[in-house]
């Protein structure tokens, strides 16, 4: 079993969903007993673990930056998420550290492996908080009020776990310890199973955002009152999930998915007052993403009229396309004796911290093609090519600079 595969074992039992998959979110109960997993493990290995002042982790190997190679993940999952999706590319840093310290490897830039808080936007609705935070792309004051399905802040939440809320947002100097930033990640596709190759590297990610539309309607008696009196909101909601199928479809490789839908007050024979509807809207670039954002909202819209019912549109984040460092990824597909590099749809924290720092993603190969879902996986040996890889990566960057 390769050192990631271990480590990933010893947390399997933490923050399973009932459902199946795990589902760990952003200082949740689960997510704090991994990231006590993770203080332990990274201490155990001599590194100097601390929390910044966004809840996130970093564990140093040598002093704190400038000029740090820094690589990690996060430890949350989606609900009902697999067991790779983030832990993977945590594992691997601490198994690739394990690597580098067996073959004698002494450096010459500090290192560091770090663990971003809510990358999946599970419990707080915005992805990649952490580094958003981190990096000044996300308001501390927007951040500090966003609530979880429970009505708990986000202030709340992270006082829970002794980050103090009044020092969220924008930290320059930790930013500026990051010379560069390396992620490695399970792939969530095929593209590795269709190359025959184990590791990748990430070449971009598709401009993506998160919409909620809530449309409001009159709560009423599901049999007492007939058709023609009534409002009810989960007409245009209905017809806004499909307009999102139609407007994805006409924009070459856009994708847009309905994932959450919560009418209010939810009862099978009450008409709802209200039905919220979150849109996860993706493609090539913002333009793209606009345009699909727009068909979809205005056919909500006019769903909504003709139903007698108002919906309220909002942004709840959104990012741009990544474009990966092209000299750096060029370099490291060198490194790695001329991996392939892959575009993907999925965000990560390494999309975020891609507009600050020089950053490069690693894939691993997925036999399953799907993430997040149970069925996620990452075959043992995979992990393992992932973790040299990884490390040879790290060696080649903690000996010259980015
Ligand atoms: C995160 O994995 C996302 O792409 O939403
Ligand atoms: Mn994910
Ligand atoms: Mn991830």
């Amino acid at each position: 079993m390769s050192g990631a595969t271990s480590l990933l074992d010893a947390i399997a039992g933490v923050g399973t969903d009932r459902r199946g998959g795990y589902s760990r979110h952003g200082f949740d109960r689960a997510e704090a007993e991994l990231r006590e997993w993770f203080t332990a493990e990274a201490t155990a290995r001599g590194l100097d673990v601390h929390t910044d002042r966004n809840g996130n982790l970093w564990a140093w190997w040598g002093e704190p930056g400038p000029d740090a190679v820094v690589t990690g993940s996060h430890l949350d999952s989606v609900p009902g998420g697999g067991a790779f999706d983030g832990p993977l590319g945590v594992a691997s840093a601490l198994a690739a550290v394990d690597l580098l310290r067996a073959e004698g490897f002494t450096r010459s830039r500090p290192l560091a492996v770090a663990v971003f808080a809510e990358e999946e936007g599970g419990r707080f609705g915005v992805p990649c908080l952490g580094s958003r935070l981190l990096a000044g792309t996300l308001d501390a004051d927007t951040a500090r009020t966003l609530r979880d399905t429970d009505g708990v802040t986000l202030a709340e939440a992270v006082k829970a776990r002794g980050v103090a809320p009044e020092h969220l947002g924008s930290d320059p100097e930790t930013l500026g310890r990051i010379g560069c930033f390396v992620e490695l990640h399970v792939e969530q596709g095929r593209g590795l199973v269709d190359l025959g190759t184990p590791v990748g590297l990430a070449s971009s990610i598709l401009a993506h955002g998160r919409w909620r539309l809530s449309f409001s309607g009159e709560g009423n008696h599901a049999g007492a009152t007939a058709l023609a009196d009534r409002r009810d909101p989960m007409l245009p909601a209905a017809s806004l999930v499909l307009a999102a199928r139609r407007a994805a479809a006409s924009v070459p490789g856009a994708r847009a998915t309905v994932g959450r839908l919560v009418p209010t007050p939810g009862g099978t024979n009450v008409i709802p007052s209200t039905v919220d509807v979150w849109l996860d809207a993706r493609a090539s670039g913002d333009g793209e993403t606009r345009h699909v954002v727009a068909e979809i909202t205005e056919a909500a819209r006019e769903a909504a009229e003709a139903e007698g019912c108002t919906v309220a549109v909002r942004e709840e984040s959104y990012t741009g396309t990544v474009t990966f460092d092209s000299t750096l990824r060029d370099e490291l597909a060198g490194v790695l004796g001329g991996a392939p590099a892959l575009a993907t749809g999925a965000g990560h924290d390494a999309g975020v911290l891609a507009h600050h720092v020089p950053t490069a993603m690693l894939f691993v190969r997925n036999p399953t093609g799907v993430s997040h879902a149970p069925a996620e996986h990452a075959e043992a040996d995979d992990c393992e090519a992932g973790v040299a890889a990884l490390a040879r990566v790290l060696a080649h960057l903690a000996g010259a600079p980015c």
